[in-house]
């Protein structure tokens, strides 16, 4: 029997739950009755608890009888277990159970989060984060997605002090010196999409959705930050009512900013937490990249309500149901709200996110075997939500988009208030669609990995035919071979142009090669029209002389797909360094920003591979590649540019001055930050990272400083990265002392951390320093804060510093859960050869920019 999951005799319909968290003495007081039905006769109880004390334990029968119980905790189990002195008849019982508890700082199950408010004094509050497996941390209970109840919560509370929970307050009163709040009975839903905060909360004006209101909650003062994330999240809420065809099953929707939050945001029903930055934001200061960030998260979160908390997996393994399609909602929800961000091609960066880690023969299938705690918390990762989302827009693109959403209003509707697995949704898609949808998908879902689609000529026909993509020809030794001879059902859809007309064509790529015939004088083929597929496409070199002397004719999608796969190609070994560069500079004039992304992600990745006596030769290439289209957008704002375009002038800002390491840019961003006039939102940001980079220790005080005084998340964050931003070694190490001095919150530090790991100034002190400091920081920090951070040792990417790496972990064993490890291992790996094969191509290369 699989020790994770608990039996089944016995099953909640029912929690009437009273805590009484004190700030004061950092712990709380519970109480609550389950209401259960028994299935089989038992004498004892199982469920999950952890950290808690259990008093007294009774149930109650039918017929009044009660029964006293003895409950003992099994800590390392993760639950407990109360016995009676006999059996207990099938029926329906009452368990009353009293416990207490502590608000940990460990940012999950109840736990204690503190700010300083205006008098600069500490203040405290506490919050809930029970996702994946902590809701047993603050309440005994069934906890598993599948033991779906109604929740009956009550909060007492300082009279001062005000508590949200899932519901509206149904009956508040102050007596004896507490205030009670009582909500209103939840939805029938899952332990962990419960939630309790209680603190000195600001809100916004409540906004009606239909019969709900929606408020943005905050600690005092922050307010003022508070109406753009109220304002997607109201035009997210009414789109998600349009599209799934149902009113949003909540009866009030609270949208809460808590200063210490572990992850990004969690769709609690009707009480959805966030991490400040986002949630907050001063509309007229931010970048468009801080704005769409809250944008996304909003809308996402609100998709979930529906799509998670209305309808939820049954199990930890089949957690994409919720994640990536509430990735998918969200960009389809915000490109509903703001065409003009054109949303969809820039998802292409997420996209691009996944097919990386997908590529490591060390991937593993979106849905995937779940067992304890810790392999849930690993599935919260890049193939769960970008690959996930990608094959769901390659789906909706293959069904058409109203087939698909009537699929998903179909699945929505049969199995609201209850559990589903993929079986179900495709199911509810393929009536909808009326062909069965597991032939083309269970692939894409069930199988590790994607598709390389070659593309070649023959004669007047175009052949295509697919092979796994992998940037390693074999695993790294000690790990999972690679199954043999995939294939995957790959819609593909072929744009081919001839004499100034343009064809698309569809197919389906099954294992065997497909061959089109070709118009007379056909010119540039496009094999992945409209940039939706989740696979790669290799041209043979005709082919892709062909589409370079068309790039003009390329949607943007379309031309970030040409640069991300020949970059994949070249670190695979497929296409040389040489001609992968001569390819960027063909992009001289390019005006996408995601397109620049891509291609300056991959110059970063060069810049972690050379020998530093070459950086400089680097820095030159880039200047020779970015220099054309900066000139052209100059420093500042022109009437009439679209976000994009400046967002863009950013980014080349940033990358003039840091990876360009350009001294007139230099120069000019520190008398523009001086002179702190007028500037665009896009710009300051960039300039900030300028000059860190090129900064001394007058520049790291003047921006520890802003850190401490910044009075926006976005402005807190921009000066906390700033920090591991500096090249000196004194400075670098200061803020490495800061991740564990305290000075960062456990929710950043972990990521401060893994950029200093990544800086090729910093990594190798970074390195020194987390080692020895192992141990302190998985004390501190949250629980995937390690997970995080050791994502970092991907950028250690010489051969000494690699086998380094090996030894530690194999010494420490850490447990991340999943493949993560052997992933991050893959990556480092996949670098280190990439440097061993190509530097000397590099080096030759460069020699014209000496
Ligand atoms: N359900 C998650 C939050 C979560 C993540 C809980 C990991 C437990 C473990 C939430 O819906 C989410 O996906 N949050 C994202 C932000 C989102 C916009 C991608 C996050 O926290 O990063
Ligand atoms: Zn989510």
């Amino acid at each position: 029997m699989d020790p994770y999951r608990l039996p089944r005799f016995a099953r909640p319909t029912r929690y009437d739950l009273r805590l009484e968290p004190d700030l004061a003495t950092l712990s709380f007081t519970g109480d609550e009755t389950v209401t259960l039905e028994i299935i089989e006769p038992t004498a004892e109880i199982v469920m999950n608890a952890v950290e808690l004390k259990i008093g007294e334990a009774t149930i109650t029968g039918e017929r009044g009888d009660a029964h006293r119980g003895v409950a003992t905790i099994d800590e390392a189990a993760e639950r407990c277990r109360i016995a009676f002195p006999s059996t207990l008849a099938p029926g329906i019982w009452r368990l009353r159970l009293a416990f207490t508890g502590i608000l940990n700082d460990k940012l999950r199950g109840f736990y204690r989060s503190s700010y300083k408010d205006a008098s600069g004094e500490m203040r405290l509050m506490a919050a809930t984060q029970f996702e994946a497996t902590d809701a047993r941390r603050a309440f005994p209970c069934w906890d598993e997605p599948e033991f779906k109840a109604v929740f009956a919560v009550t909060l007492v509370i300082e009279p001062k002090l005000t508590a949200v929970s899932n519901t509206a307050v149904k009956d508040e009163r102050v007596a004896g010196g507490r205030k009670t709040v009582t909500f209103a009975d939840s939805m029938k839903m899952s332990t962990y999409l419960v939630a309790f905060i209680v603190g000195e909360l600001e809100a916004t004006e409540p906004i009606p959705v239909g019969p709900a209101s929606v408020r943005v909650w905050c600690v005092p003062g922050k307010r003022r930050l508070a109406a753009f994330g109220h304002e997607i999240a109201v035009a997210s809420l009414r789109f998600f009512e349009g599209y799934y065809g149902l009113p949003y099953p909540g009866d009030k929707l609270d949208l809460l900013a808590i200063p210490d939050f572990a992850a990004g945001a969690m769709e609690n029903l009707g009480a959805i937490t966030f991490r400040e930055t986002a949630l907050l934001v001063d509309e007229r200061a931010a970048s468009h990249a801080e704005l769409e960030r809250v944008a996304d998260v909003v809308a996402h979160e609100n998709a979930h309500m529906w799509f998670g908390d209305l309808v939820t997996m049954t199990w930890w393994n089949g957690i994409w149901l919720n994640e990536a399609f509430a990735t998918f909602m969200e960009i389809l929800a915000v490109d509903a709200w703001k065409p003009e961000w054109q949303r969809w091609t820039t998802f292409g960066v997420s996209r691009a996110a996944a097919l990386s880690v997908d590529g490591l023969h060390s991937t593993r299938p979106i849905e995937f075997h779940v067992e304890a705690p810790r392999d849930a918390d690993a599935m919260f990762d890049v193939l769960t939500y970008e690959k996930g989302a990608s094959v769901l827009r390659m789906l909706e693109q293959y069904l058409g988009a109203s087939v698909f959403r009537d699929g998903v209003r179909e699945y929505l509707r049969r199995h609201a208030y209850a559990n589903a697995d993929t079986g179900d949704l495709w199911a509810a898609l393929g009536r909808a669609a009326r062909q069965p949808i597991p032939e083309v998908m269970d692939g894409w879902i069930f199988q590790p990995g994607y598709p390389l689609v070659s593309a070649r000529l023959d004669g007047r026909q175009l052949v295509l035919t697919q092979q796994r993509f992998t940037y390693l020809p074999e695993p790294l030794p000690g790990s999972t071979p690679t199954p043999r001879d995939q294939a995957w059902q790959v819609p593909v859809q072929v744009r081919v142009t001839a004499g100034g007309h343009s064809s698309v064509e569809r197919r389906l790529l099954g294992a065997s090669e497909s061959r089109f015939d070709l118009p007379d004088r056909a010119g540039a083929v496009l094999v992945n029209e409209g940039g939706h597929g989740f696979y790669r496409v290799r041209y043979g070199s005709e082919l892709l002389e062909r589409l370079l002397g068309a790039l003009p004719d390329l949607a943007p999608i379309e031309r970030f797909n040409l640069v991300n796969d020949a970059w994949a190609v070249t670190v695979a070994g497929f296409m040389g360094l040489g001609d992968y560069l001569d390819l960027t500079a063909r992009f001289r004039s390019e005006r996408d920003r995601n397109v620049w992304s891509i291609l300056l992600a991959s110059f970063g990745t060069l810049n972690r591979l050379i020998d530093s006596a070459h950086r400089p030769r680097l820095a030159a290439l880039v200047r020779d590649r970015v220099a054309s289209v900066f000139g052209e957008l100059g420093w500042t704002l022109r009437p009439g540019e679209d976000e994009l375009t400046r967002q863009l002038r950013g980014d080349l800002v940033r990358v003039m001055g840091v990876l360009g390491d350009d001294r007139a840019v230099q120069a000019k961003a520190a008398e523009l930050y001086r002179s702190a006039a007028d500037l665009d939102p896009n710009v300051l940001p960039a300039l900030i990272g300028v000059l860190a980079h090129a900064g001394d220790g007058a520049r790291y005080d003047e921006f520890l400083a802003k850190f401490r005084s910044a009075t926006t998340p976005q402005e807190e964050q921009r000066y906390l990265y700033a920090l591991a931003a500096f090249q000196q070694p004194s400075l670098l190490s200061q803020t490495l002392a800061r991740t564990i001095n305290g000075e960062f919150r456990t929710q950043d530090a972990p990521f401060v951390a893994r950029a200093l790991l990544m800086s090729v100034y910093g990594r190798e002190a970074a390195w020194e320093f987390v080692k020895t400091n192992w141990e302190m920081m998985e004390r501190q920090y949250p629980k995937a804060g390690l997970r995080r951070l050791a994502e970092g040792v991907t950028g250690l990417a010489t051969p000494e510093l690699e086998r380094d790496v090996h030894a530690f972990f194999q010494a420490r064993r850490p447990e991340f859960g999943g493949k993560t490890l052997e992933q991050y291992l893959e990556q480092l790996r996949i670098a280190v050869r990439l440097r061993e094969r190509e530097s000397t191509a590099l080096a030759t290369y460069l020699a014209r920019f000496a």
